[in-house]
């Protein structure tokens, strides 16, 4: 059974969909309409494991179809791969109503996306995630990038696709650091979402996502709440910006360590356990969802805290963060779970005083 979320924007609207497997990929391909060939775009690790289940469905219903590879990894999603793509899709036979297919995680999402956003001024395109990240996250919004030699998603659009089509059982292959990564995300939205996903959260670990069901409650609720906030914001103009919670931190701690030691979603989950200490602080946040978030990471066996990162070093890379302005540290804080606020201040004594208080219990 097809799971469906209808998400609207002011010019388009568009279908979440999640199901268990790629089935029902080309039925829902065709009913896109008025379209030409398909270009998947995808890499190595991706095609070698589903790339013939995409490929038969999609001959299943006379779908033609064509495969562009590029190299995986987020070094990869960079400016300079873009080139190729274009030339390969030009010599294909690409036109105005070709679809691109982007067949991956996050990397080959925004890689794929924003080819779409920028061929021939903008072509249509369909996000299918395969990790869990994708799935709750970067394949929903809009939000496609590519980074350039300076700096992360720096050239980008806000490109909508036509229909996210997510196939659980891609999940299957991820490995735990993977999974780790997309639950921090998951967690995230279980934050901001508040008590009800929150609560259902304490109720899982590593062992039940190998419950169907309970995989796909978490997927599906998280898929939820970022489609409303994000309809309500397309373009991050503010409520958006609350996905932010945990990324001040965890931007620093992946500049720190030169994207080399933690992922994404493992910084960002140490990222979010600071911001939580610090609406404790500043807020006067329940102490115990606090401990309900340490008992939640652990359950996940993800990290809290990396006591060898120095605490003055990772204010020095907060600096560069897009929320930091006239030198002053602002982070997304919770006033109440569920209830997220911007722009708060914090001053550098505090994120240390802060930080030794907790750090010594953890
Ligand atoms: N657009 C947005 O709103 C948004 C939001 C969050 C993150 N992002 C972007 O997403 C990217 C990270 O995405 P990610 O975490 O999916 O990383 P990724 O795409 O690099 O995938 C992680 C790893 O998993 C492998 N993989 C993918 N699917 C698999 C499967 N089913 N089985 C086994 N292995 C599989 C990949 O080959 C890769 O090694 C970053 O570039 C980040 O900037 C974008």
């Amino acid at each position: 059974m097809i799971s469906r979320e209808k998400i609207s924007f002011n010019t388009t609207n568009y279908e979440i969909l999640l199901s268990q497997n790629f089935d029902e990929l080309g039925e829902e391909i065709i009913k896109l309409k008025n379209f030409s060939k398909i270009f998947i775009i995808s890499e190595k690790k991706v095609t070698d494991l589903y790339y013939i289940q995409v490929s038969e469905v999609l001959k299943k219903h006379k779908l033609t179809h064509e495969l562009i590879l590029m190299k995986g990894s987020e070094k990869n999603k960079h400016i300079k791969n873009v080139r190729p793509v274009y030339n390969s899709l030009i010599k294909n036979g690409a036109d105005r109503k070709s679809i691109l297919l982007a067949l991956g995680g996050g990397v080959v999402g925004d890689f794929t996306g924003f080819i779409a956003s920028t061929f021939l001024r903008g072509i249509r395109f369909i996000q299918v995630p395969t990790t869990l990240l994708a799935m709750v996250d970067s394949s929903v919004g809009g939000k496609v990038a590519v980074n350039v030699d300076f700096g992360k998603n720096m050239v980008g659009a806000f490109h909508q696709p036509s229909v996210v089509y997510a196939g659980i059982h891609s999940l299957k292959t991820l490995k735990p650091t993977e999974w780790r990564c997309g639950l921090a995300e998951v967690i995230k939205h279980s934050l901001l979402q508040g008590k009800d996903f929150f609560k259902k959260m304490q109720t899982f670990h590593l062992g039940s996502l190998e419950n169907l069901d309970d995989l796909k409650f978490m997927i599906l609720e998280s898929v939820k709440f970022k489609k409303e906030i994000v309809s309500q914001d397309e373009k991050e103009i503010g409520l958006r910006g609350i996905l932010n919670l945990g990324h001040t931190l965890g931007h620093a701690i992946e500049s720190l360590t030169k994207y080399k030691k933690y992922s994404h979603g493992e910084a960002v989950a140490m990222g979010l356990v600071f911001a939580i200490e610090l609406s404790i602080f500043k807020k006067g946040l329940n102490l115990e969802i606090y401990s309900d978030l340490i008992k939640l990471l652990n359950s996940f066996s993800i990290k809290p805290i990396d006591k060898k990162l120095k605490m003055n070093k990772l204010i020095e890379h907060m600096y560069h963060d897009k929320k930091t302005s006239d030198k002053k540290l602002k982070f997304i804080l919770l006033d109440k779970l569920g209830e997220p606020s911007f722009g708060n201040e914090i001053t550098e004594e505090e994120i240390l005083k802060v930080y030794k208080i907790y750090s010594e219990k953890l």
